[in-house]
């Protein structure tokens, strides 16, 4: 069983993560999607929530491999991958920002396990697309629609209105 793992914060999970994702899952017979818990104290949604989403949005795809959702916090990443039994952890880069955020990450996650780390480029659809973003636009009502999946819309619409007024519980 060849396995990689893919974590963030997935606050919450987008277009961008989904297609990342789903071509790891061409890669590995397994993909674990890893949800930090304490997504800082500006996190939009429960860890519990985030996962839902991503279960949800992952359920509309139609993907080879096995792709499951677990939570982990208040440990080390290479802890995680060593109790999982992941070879690899993947990462999506949409640029260099991206590149210089990841870098130190990973060289120091193989310093201290071994694990490797393998980017991958996003894909130019959605270079623009990030958690925060998409939380900024929708709280303005801008429409975000085409960059997150539908369960996550209705969730992010639910939360934050159409522009309509204040950000919902836990928006920060
Ligand atoms: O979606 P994010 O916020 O970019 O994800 C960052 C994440 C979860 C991959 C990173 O914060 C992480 O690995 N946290 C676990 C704690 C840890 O191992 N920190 C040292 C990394 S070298």
């Amino acid at each position: 069983m060849r396995r990689c793992l893919c974590p963030g914060s997935y606050d919450p999970i987008t277009r961008g993560h989904l297609d990342v994702i789903a071509r790891a899952a061409r890669l590995y017979d397994e993909v674990v999607v890893g949800v930090l818990e304490n997504a800082g104290k500006n996190a939009l949604f429960s860890a519990t929530e985030r996962v839902g989403l991503i279960e949800a949005e992952l359920a509309e795809l139609d993907l080879p491999g096995r792709v499951r959702v677990v939570t982990f916090g208040g440990r080390l990443l290479v802890d995680v991958c060593r109790d999982l039994g992941v070879e690899a952890v993947v990462k999506g880069l949409r640029g260099e920002a991206d590149y210089a955020y990841e870098l130190p990450m990973a060289i120091m996650n193989r310093h201290l396990s071994g694990v490797e780390t393998l980017f991958m480029p996003g894909d130019p659809r959605y270079v623009q697309v990030s958690s925060s973003l998409i939380k900024e636009v929708t709280r303005f009502g801008g429409d975000v629609g085409a960059l997150v999946g539908p369960h996550v819309l209705a969730a992010l619409r639910a939360r934050l209105g159409d522009g309509a007024g204040p950000a919902g519980p836990g928006a920060g």
